[in-house]
């Protein structure tokens, strides 16, 4: 569904290196990629090693300095449609729910954003209240929280609908990054828990970006190590145990032990 091929990018430095003016700084290195419909990619490094970097090539949000991008037959970053496309497509969840909320807007205001955006899309009419209410269950939340403000919600809650917003204008993918790293480690399993039923559900591609393999191993099918803004292995989860990859292996030594 998603082709990267020998993507580049690099930040202009902030020093003034040398008479000719400020150098640049790679970040990321020839990243090639595929991402199957209907699976779910975590994207594994240390910080600093490009992954959020990636992940804002992935939505649309940073053109590299070389290298294809495919969604489908669509080149983004060349074609006069591409990005359009691509947001029809594609949801992203952060990890700051709590500015990725505005405070100033009821939940069920936050959640009718995703849908406003879809009926947009398609034209299509139907009651956005009830959406509201069919959304927020299926993250797990009664039709209580709708009046309420992002501050009167607990972190796992605010993320949990920062999902339901992100499935109101129906995506085909949805990337996470480190949506949900800063919750505790029982929220985590029940976001997790909403995340892989929804992804049934809806038939979605996940593109699950965080620095932790405990989560890569319960929600991903593949995994792709990025180290220093390169890509260091690409494998399937249930073949974790056979990489020869150092890096992998030393995170998978972390939580495993063979
Ligand atoms: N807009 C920018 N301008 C300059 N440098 C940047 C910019 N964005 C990222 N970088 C640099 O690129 C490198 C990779 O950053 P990135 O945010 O992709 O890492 P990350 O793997 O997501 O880390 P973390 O796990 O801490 O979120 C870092 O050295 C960062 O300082
Ligand atoms: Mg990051």
């Amino acid at each position: 569904m998603i082709t990267l091929k020998d993507i580049c990018v690099s930040f202009r430095s902030e020093k003034q290196t040398s008479f000719f003016g400020k150098e640049r700084t790679q970040v990321l290195f020839d990243v090639s990629l595929y991402i199957q419909r209907g699976i779910c990619l975590g994207i594994l490094g240390e910080s600093g090693s490009g992954k959020s970097t990636l992940g804002r090539v992935i939505c649309g949000m940073l053109k590299p300095d070389s290298g294809k991008y495919m969604l489908e037959e669509t080149a983004i970053y060349s074609d006069k449609n591409g990005r359009k496309k691509l947001q029809e497509k594609l949801s992203i969840v952060f990890q700051d729910y709590t500015t990725s909320a505005n405070p100033r807007f009821r939940i069920k205001d936050i959640i009718s954003e995703g849908i406003s955006v879809y009926k947009r899309r398609t034209g299509e009419r139907f009651n956005s209240l009830a959406e509201i209410v069919r959304l927020l269950k299926l993250v797990g939340l009664d039709e209580s929280f709708m009046n309420r403000f992002p501050h009167q919600l607990s972190g796992g809650q605010l993320q949990r609908v920062c999902i339901a917003r992100a499935v109101a204008c129906r995506p085909e993918i949805i990337l996470f990054d480190e949506a949900i790293s800063s919750l505790d480690a029982h929220t985590q399993v029940q976001v997790m828990d909403i995340l892989y039923d929804l992804k049934r559900e809806m038939n979605l591609t996940y593109i699950f970006i965080t620095h932790d393999l405990t989560s890569v191993t319960y929600l991903c099918d593949e995994v792709m190590f990025l180290k220093n803004g390169k890509v260091t292995e690409h494998i399937k989860v249930k073949d974790l145990y056979k990489t020869t990859d150092p890096y992998a292996r030393k995170l998978v030594h972390s939580i495993i032990e063979f």
